[in-house]
């Protein structure tokens, strides 16, 4: 079976976790090979589709179609040649989007790169078209072809840009990290836009990502393997209640239209209540575990950091009375430390420009 060089593309500080997603998915950690900023592995077309519908972590997955030394013009263009671009391209009128980068290399002119390459292709450039990736490295060149489209952390059931939502990808990195399986309840006081609990909620109840993929437009496209991976669903694992609040209008109007778009109603409970006053689920078994993306302080306005102090206390306090688990993404450890409770650091990552750190309490200080 042949094999296709993919990379798939993770946040830098996401990769371990994504490598362990992959892993359930069934591509073992012996078969990939972590990068910063992704994971390199030879997949099957089934597993390059497997990847759209059930990774949640990664932020794209390109296809590395050539590779080699270009240190002139005609290299490069002798390199692009090599491509089979009907697999991929299709129609004459097939539109290309263009991303070239170059670092230390003798082909340094980005703008000129793209002529060359465009010349081989032959093809119209577009904004939003297929994405072709000419990366230079030290004259060693990559070029790549993007399966994915739009960057995956757009699921399809956001309907609407609250101020500052969370990425669905980094979201899902925190549910993984948290260890939290479905089983437990889960609680985000915070949830603006409600991409937590709503990511949470639906890799736990073996949803998929449905919405479109740019490998479906290509000539290669497989629709008899793609049907067997959508055919093959994944078990229903969600026994427990999810929970998400906010205090805001604005940010509950957002979550209850967000969770009826992800068909989530019934399996997400929400309330519009500031957090000193939101009646948390317990259940019979499990620890809850509670998934925050609090305001850092520089990003939602408004809050002055002696209230954020009260917050992260006010959370501390709630997660310790409920015997719960906190996990929480913080730009700030100082206020991070206002919760009271000892925290160990699960990933950084980049959110949106800003640094920022998942924590969770440690077992022994609820
Ligand atoms: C950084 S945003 C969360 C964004 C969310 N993760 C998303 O993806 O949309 C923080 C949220 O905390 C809410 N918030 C702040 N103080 C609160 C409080 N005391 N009780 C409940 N919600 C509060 C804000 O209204 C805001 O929606």
């Amino acid at each position: 079976m042949s094999r296709l060089p993919l990379f798939v593309v993770v946040a830098p500080g996401l990769e371990r976790l994504a490598a362990e997603e992959l892993a359930s998915i069934g591509i073992p950690a012996t078969k990939v090979r972590v990068q910063h900023g992704g994971i390199d592995l030879q997949a099957t077309t089934r597993q390059l589709y497997a990847i759209h519908r059930w990774a949640r972590i990664p932020t794209r997955v390109l296809v590395r179609v050539a590779s080699g030394t270009a240190r002139n013009w005609d290299e490069l263009q002798a390199l692009v040649r090599t491509v089979d671009w009907q697999a991929y391209l299709g129609a004459a009128q097939t539109g290309v989007e263009l991303h070239v980068a170059s670092h230390r290399s003798v082909l340094y002119h980005q703008g000129a790169i793209g002529e060359r390459v465009s010349a081989v292709l032959g093809r119209p450039e577009l904004k939003g078209g297929q994405g072709v990736h000419v990366r230079l490295d030290r004259d060693r060149t990559v070029v790549s072809v993007d399966a994915s489209g739009q960057l995956l952390h757009r699921r399809g059931w956001r309907s609407e840009t609250h101020r500052s939502p969370l990425r669905s990808t980094i979201a899902a990195a925190m549910v993984r990290a948290s260890g939290w399986r479905g089983d437990a309840p889960l609680v985000d006081p915070l949830a603006g836009s409600g991409t937590i609990a709503i990511e949470a909620a639906l890799w736990a109840a073996g949803r998929p990502i449905d919405r479109p993929f740019a490998f479906q437009q290509w000539p290669s496209f497989e629709p008899g393997t793609w049907a067997s991976v959508t055919g093959s669903g994944r078990p229903d694992a969600l026994t427990a209640p999810v929970f998400a609040a906010d205090r805001d209008a604005g940010a509950f109007a957002a979550l209850e239209r967000h969770v009826e778009g992800a068909g989530l109603i019934g399996r997400v409970t929400v309330a519009h209540a500031p957090l000193t006053a939101q009646q948390w689920p317990t259940a019979p078994s499990g620890r809850t575990v509670v998934i925050a993306n609090p305001p850092y302080g520089h990003r939602v306005g408004g809050t002055g950091t002696g209230d954020l102090r009260d917050l992260y206390a006010t959370l501390g306090r709630r997660a310790s009375d409920a015997g719960a688990r906190l996990v929480l993404l913080v730009a700030d450890r100082r206020l991070a430390d206002a919760t009271g409770l000892e925290l160990e650091e699960l990933f950084q990552v980049d959110n949106g420009g800003i640094p920022v750190r998942c924590l969770a309490s440690v077992a022994t200080a609820v």
